[in-house]
């Protein structure tokens, strides 16, 4: 039996920070309400485009692991923020890695994105079809956000996270996972006027935005994220205390506060970054995984969950046993880190159009 080790962990957050302050500036809102609804104290706005970010990341993870673009067998790009609908932004991606030996294709589940390709390259590998695999969650949702709406402008930033898997015969990676779609709630959390639901020429559509019923999403998530996580946990006979770390979806503070109570799991079982972040959608676990390994809060052998909820609805949970790196082969200086624009330059003519 094969299995998906966990060799190598990457993320590219862009350098351009968008603090609440910066948005009070331009819309009715106030640090004092984001950050007690949310737990959001800024986002990045990325001055570089989806698959770039997971380029970036994705070369992290692979010196990290010690291993060359071209051993990679599959990269999946899980994004609801493509560069291009055609091509996928896997195969930039993989052009920005100079290689060419990969399958490449993206992975449209919006928030949940990560955990689904995760489990599908593992189920690859564990299926003996590739040996090597570039998993990506990579969003920029700067780009889709109406900064006249504050209810959904305050929320979203941008940024990729990476891990390579490698096959092993060591029982590790991704070793059980609960996955959904609650598709009666599909219209509660959409992106409208694209693709070929709307109607191009008799009535040309209006502004590209992100429309969402919060308090619906916020119920439907607490609950998605709490069943599928107890699913995991029983189907491997895991306890509450056996859990190192549970690195969920970072949506909103109050839905992983509300998540980890209703599983009795301590702070220091709950890995939290949305301050920094914001809901970078696919990218969120990713990110957040990857600095659960920079800050030494994972170790060899951990008993890891993850859970996440997003636009379908998608939901879904896994159960990731940790393998024996937590210390990188090599690592990668990200040169395109440098932004001359802050966060608002990068935003002016998008904050102009939609103010208008
Ligand atoms: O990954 C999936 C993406 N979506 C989500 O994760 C969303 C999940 N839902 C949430 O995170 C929360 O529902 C929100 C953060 C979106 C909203 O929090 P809430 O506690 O549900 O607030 P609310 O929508 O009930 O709004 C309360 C008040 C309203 O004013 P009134 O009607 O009480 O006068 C809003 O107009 O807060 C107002 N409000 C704001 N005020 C200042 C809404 N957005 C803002 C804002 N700044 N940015």
């Amino acid at each position: 039996m094969q299995y998906a080790d966990i060799t190598g962990w990457g993320k590219y957050t862009p350098p351009a920070r968008l603090t609440n302050d910066d948005l009070a500036t331009f819309i009715d809102t106030s640090d004092e309400w984001i950050s007690s609804r949310t737990g959001i104290k800024e986002r990045r706005i990325s001055h570089i485009n989806t698959a770039h970010m997971a380029a970036l990341a994705g070369k992290q993870a692979l010196a990290r692991a010690g291993i060359d673009a071209d051993d990679i067998d599959l990269i999946i790009v899980a994004t609801c923020t493509p560069d291009n609908l055609v091509p996928n932004t896997a195969s930039k991606v993989q052009q920005l890695l100079s290689t060419n030996n990969s399958a490449c294709f993206d992975l449209s589940s919006a928030c949940t994105g990560f955990i689904y390709a995760l489990q599908n390259a593992t189920a690859q590998i564990r299926m003996g079809m590739v040996k090597k695999a570039l998993v990506i969650g990579a969003e920029r949702m700067s780009w889709f956000v109406n900064w006249s709406v504050r209810d959904t402008a305050v929320l979203f930033g941008d940024g990729a996270g990476a891990v390579v898997l490698e096959a092993t015969d060591i029982e590790c990676g991704l070793l059980e996972a609960k996955l959904g779609c609650d598709s009666n709630a599909r219209e509660i959390l959409n992106i409208v006027n694209f693709g070929t639901d709307m109607d191009r020429y008799e009535n040309p559509p209006g502004p590209l935005q992100i429309d969402f019923n919060g308090q619906d999403i916020f119920k439907r998530a607490v609950r998605s994220m709490g069943k599928a996580t107890e699913t995991v946990m029983a189907n491997t006979n895991l306890a509450v205390s056996d859990v190192d770390l549970l690195v969920p979806h970072q949506a909103n503070l109050r839905i992983i506060e509300t998540l980890q109570h209703k599983l009795k799991l301590s702070d220091e079982q709950c890995m939290v970054n949305i301050q920094k972040y914001g809901n970078t959608s696919a990218a969120t676990v990713p990110i957040a995984l990857c600095e659960a390994v920079e800050q030494g809060k994972i170790n060899p052998g951990n008993n890891i969950m993850s859970a996440a909820f997003g636009a379908g609805l998608t939901w879904g949970a896994c159960y990731i046993k940790w393998g024996d790196r937590v210390t990188a082969v090599n690592d990668y200086t990200q040169q395109e880190q440098q932004c001359e624009q802050s966060a608002k330059e990068l935003l002016s003519v998008a904050i102009k159009h939609c103010l208008q």
